[in-house]
């Protein structure tokens, strides 16, 4: 390459408005099309494809040199624009209405022949792309995604700026964080037997911040969990993380709300409402079966413990004496679905955890059709269900609460997909609030925290933590997009005593709160401002704005779901002497 060329424009860039300018273009080979003479050589970079023509008729030699480049060369070409005879317009591309006529083609760097091809529908296995990062990258979608979390970044950036934020950084290595998950682990060289962990997330931080008199933090923070992956789930994610003092639950969710729907429409032309609609978990749960609720479809669960307790159906009247939950779905139109379609549903509840799924069908005059339906009520159902008629299919679980909730919330999802019900152009986000503080953990036989144990009980609710913890809601608030938990947060607990209490009823004892938060609860006692904050799932946010089928497509370099790195193919063996040097054994076959 000669050091006088530069490139001029990128490959997106040019229109009429250049014609007959001499430019220099660089980039990668993305196609090329021998039309007997004449030459079509497409090059691209992130911002574009532009056509290059090389004519054998003016220039044999440069139709010769162009004549050797292969998919993914790396190019300078330097030439005239000018416009495409109308039948070559491409309207479809914003350089469609021109070509280049290349007069110096300069070959920055040769390219093997990829695995796959560039190109927007790539048909590779996800395993060969995330190989092969660096190609996958290339493809106009993933540019498209990798801008979309820069726009959400900086929007989110300048909108706290804004309103007098302060970006702060929080250790990577430090100590355990309670969040609920497993730690990842660092072990200490200096500190032989001692171990870092990685942050689940900034949260102690964040709250000591606020002693410390930020005031207003935030942070794009790195969150670290060895947990179950799922599609919404990576081992290392992204919080758009902040934390406020001198608020109250209100302060914190609308300036959420703000950012959320100034991110969503500038970044992506996403509307959201003003405000967002809210629901209690108890709402969330008796209506969707879930605190993630999808509202783009309606199919919300219905209570009928009250036509339960009235009707012969055994299975029924025992879960409501029991204070079990009977709950059902009205499928509009259901009674079309054929008998084994039916008795698929009864398999997918099962799945799902069910003991069994009982059935009826609507007929006319609201008569019953099914098995068990000799044992139920129409006019009850009736009254029960005022929306359902003649023509549909209502499916019923009884359970312990929490089973018949997670079956039919499940239930619903696999139907909203099942039978189209789902409006893909719709964005509903809704807050979930008033979550119990506690539940208790059967198998461990502890009261364990919802959200984490520096949440707030409701000030309303202090009472009940010494007579009935079970009882007491949290201050604490989770905002869902679209089905999926995109942020949560809470008012914190910012006085020693009660922090103390918390801890009690988890059975922390003083001993091991203080051996594990010693710091926050020394904190405490220093003059801790009132606090609050959320944190949201920035890759779960870009994911849905950018209609990506899963977090990894939204993360540069992601995890596979066996936590593996395919192209740098971490975690990898390290070797006797520096294991050695940490003082660390394996008790492992490697
Ligand atoms: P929480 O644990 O709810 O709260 O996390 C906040 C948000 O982070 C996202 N998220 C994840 N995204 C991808 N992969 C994961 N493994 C993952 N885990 C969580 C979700 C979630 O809503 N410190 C508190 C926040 C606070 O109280 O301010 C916290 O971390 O979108
Ligand atoms: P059984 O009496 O077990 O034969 O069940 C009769 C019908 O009730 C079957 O259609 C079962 O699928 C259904 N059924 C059984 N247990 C439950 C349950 N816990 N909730 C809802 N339906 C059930």
């Amino acid at each position: 390459m000669s050091n006088t060329v530069k490139r001029t424009h990128h490959c997106g860039e040019l229109t009429r408005d250049q014609d007959g300018q001499t430019v220099t273009l660089m980039g990668w080979v993305h196609g090329r099309r021998d039309h007997g003479g004449v030459l079509f050589i497409d090059v691209r970079d992130r911002f574009g494809v532009t056509q290059l023509v090389f004519d054998v008729e003016s220039d044999q030699a440069i139709h010769a040199q162009a004549n050797e480049l292969r998919n993914e060369f790396v190019i300078a070409a330097t030439g005239q624009v000018r416009f495409r005879p109308e039948e070559s317009v491409n309207p479809l591309i914003t350089t469609g209405e021109i070509e280049i006529r290349v007069d110096v083609l300069d070959v920055l760097n040769r390219a093997n022949t990829p695995p796959f091809l560039i190109e927007d529908d790539s048909q590779a296995t996800e395993a060969l792309r995330l190989k092969h990062r660096y190609l996958d990258l290339r493809r106009p979608p993933m540019q498209r995604l990798l801008a979309l979390r820069h726009d959400v970044t900086y929007l989110t950036r300048q909108f706290l700026h804004e309103r007098r934020f302060l970006e702060i950084e929080t250790p990577i290595l430090t100590k355990s964080t309670p969040e609920g998950a497993r730690d990842y682990l660092v072990p200490s060289r200096v500190n032989q037997g001692a171990f870092f962990a990685l942050p689940q997330s900034p949260q102690l931080f964040k709250q000591i911040l606020m002693v410390g008199g930020a005031d207003r933090y935030f942070q794009i923070a790195r969150c670290f969990r060895d947990e179950d992956l799922r599609l919404d789930r990576q081992p290392e994610f992204t919080q758009i993380d902040l934390e406020m003092s001198f608020v109250e639950r209100d302060d914190v969710m609308n300036l959420t709300e703000e950012l959320l729907r100034l991110a969503c429409k500038d970044a992506a032309g996403v509307s959201l409402p003003s405000p967002f609609p809210r629901l209690t978990y108890q709402e969330a749960l008796s209506r969707y079966g879930t605190d993630k609720p999808d509202r783009r479809f309606g199919l919300e669960l219905h209570d009928l413990n009250e036509v339960a307790k009235h009707v012969e159906f055994k299975v029924f009247r025992d879960t409501v004496e029991q204070g079990g939950q009977v709950s059902g779905l009205v499928v509009t139109g259901g009674a079309d679905i054929a008998r084994n379609q039916i008795d698929r549903l009864i398999d997918v509840a099962k799945g799902f955890g069910a003991k069994g799924l009982a059935w009826v069908k609507v007929t006319e005059g609201w008569g019953l059709e099914s098995a068990i339906a000799k044992f139920l009520n129409a006019e009850l159902l009736q009254r029960a269900l005022p929306d359902a008629g003649p023509g549909d299919l209502l499916l019923f679980v009884a359970d312990k609460p929490v089973v018949t909730y997670d079956v039919l919330g499940r239930l619903r999802s696999y139907l909203g997909v099942e039978l189209e019900l789902i409006d893909h152009d719709k964005w509903e986000p809704v807050w979930v609030t008033d979550f119990p503080m506690f539940e208790y953990d059967v198998a461990e036989q502890r009261h364990v925290a919802l959200h984490h144990p520096f949440t707030s009980p409701r000030t309303d609710d202090l009472a009940g933590l010494d007579s009935d913890p079970l009882r007491v809601h949290a201050q604490a608030y989770d905002v869902v997009l679209n089905g999926f938990e995109v942020g949560g947060g809470s008012i914190r607990i910012h006085r020693s005593d009660l922090q103390h209490k918390v801890f009690n009823l988890l059975g922390i004892s003083k001993e091991a709160a203080q051996e594990k938060f010693g710091f926050l609860l020394d904190a405490l006692e220093y003059g801790a401002p009132p606090h609050g904050g959320i944190a949201l799932g920035l890759d779960r946010l870009v994911m849905l704005l950018g209609k990506a089928e899963s977090i990894r497509e939204v993360i540069p370099f992601p995890k596979t779901q066996k936590v593996q790195c395919l192209m740098t193919e971490a975690p990898s063996d390290v070797g006797p002497t520096q294991l050695k040097e940490l003082g660390v054994k394996l008790d492992v076959e490697i």
